[in-house]
């Protein structure tokens, strides 16, 4: 029990073990992180007894960028006879399960790897996920309050056919989603598909119960780089008005909304419009990510809006220091003016080479 799984998009295994590193060293923990490059997935293994666990509950978790999910997990289970997968997986869970106390348990996750190659596992953990569970709760697990923030989610991780480790997270410190991703539907009359970039970081970054005192028809938007749209919609959903900053064309379905305004001009050089309170900035820009933190922090040092969403693009090479370092800029210039702000990064699921960070002053 002293091994850490973290999924991630494959190509990012570098940068979770990166951020599982640090955070372990900040909290005194010392370990190493096995990288298996476009795996879909890290282990971190810990030198001490039981600090997997400490991990797994004090790195919190919505400060981890890379990291899709976060799970103790056992050695992992080879050879398993096809015939019988279930009792060596149970065998290892009983192990778990002197440590922590699985009568907390609420859900099963049966997962693999965002990988290609794992695609094809998919049939069998949904169909495998059945029978798992019925053990499971034979044992009197998975039977807690699904709603209870203190309980534990049980994972069956498959790396191949017959290779799996089994694990489990805890509820008020992990993706409350199967395999970390949350599954969006795009909306048909959404002008790109981009658009689920930014319904992904409202789910991920404001609070369900707070959306709408976050995000409504008093408010007014600016999006900066709109074009065709996409953003712009699950603004205007939500009842913003929007001022549209970029030089391309607007789908014409949101200039209909009559809630756009549509500025064909340069993102960098965009004021908010006088006398105009403007309540969020979004901004979708492919530029240089210093460029960007150093925009951002200009309208927040400004006080020009007073929550922010915006991409920053990856570049090809140190790609964690590189985000650590612009988010070290951007926390400076808001700490030099006394500003009280919460800051989050995340690599959604729908970012590629980009990760999406929000700000909220208080
Ligand atoms: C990735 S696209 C944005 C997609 C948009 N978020 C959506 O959901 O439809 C980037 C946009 O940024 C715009 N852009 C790039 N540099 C800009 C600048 N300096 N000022 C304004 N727009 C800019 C481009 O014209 C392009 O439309």
């Amino acid at each position: 029990m002293n091994k850490l799984a973290l999924y991630c998009r494959p190509g990012f295994e570098k940068e979770v073990a990166a951020e599982i590193t640090d955070h372990a060293a900040n909290l005194g923990i010392f370990g190493f992180a096995r990288v298996q490059e476009h795996s879909g997935y890290v282990i971190f293994e810990c030198y001490q007894p039981n600090e997997a666990d400490r991990l797994a509950r004090k790195v919190p978790f919505n400060q981890l960028i890379f990291s899709r999910q976060i799970l103790v997990v056992s050695h992992l289970l080879e050879n398993l006879d096809p015939t019988d997968r279930i009792s060596p997986i149970i065998s290892a869970f009983d192990k778990l399960s002197e440590q922590v106390n699985f009568q907390q348990s609420t859900t099963l996750f049966v997962e693999m790897a965002d990988t290609n190659e794992s695609k094809e596992l998919s049939t069998f953990c949904r169909k495998f996920t059945v029978p798992l569970r019925q053990v499971l709760r034979n044992k009197g697990w998975l039977m807690a309050d699904g709603h209870q923030k203190c309980g534990l989610f049980l994972h069956c991780f498959f790396v191949k056919p017959n290779c799996c480790y089994v694990g489990y997270s805890y509820a008020n410190n992990h993706s409350e989603y199967f395999m970390g991703i949350p599954r969006l539907k795009f909306p048909s009359e959404a002008p790109s598909r981009s658009t689920l970039k930014l319904e992904e970081a409202i789910l991920t970054f404001i609070p369900r119960k707070e959306e709408e005192k976050r995000l409504n028809d008093n408010m007014v938007g600016v999006d900066l780089g709109a074009c065709p749209g996409g953003w712009t919609y699950q603004l205007v959903k939500r009842g913003l008005f929007v001022y549209a900053v970029d030089h391309g064309k607007m789908a014409e379905s949101l200039h209909e909304t009559g809630r756009i305004e549509h500025c064909a001009e340069d993102g960098f050089k965009f004021q908010p419009p006088k006398r105009k309170k403007v309540d969020w900035l979004v901004c979708d820009m492919v530029e240089q990510p210093s460029r960007i933190t150093n925009l951002i922090g200009k309208w927040l040092v400004n006080g020009w809006c007073r929550e922010t969403i915006f991409n920053l693009k990856l570049p090809m090479k140190k790609r964690y220091q590189e985000v650590m370092q612009c988010l070290e800029n951007l926390t400076d210039m808001l700490n030099k003016q006394n500003l009280i702000f919460e800051i989050q990064a995340k690599h959604l699921y729908h970012d590629r080479e980009e990760i999406t960070v929000h700000i909220a002053i208080k």
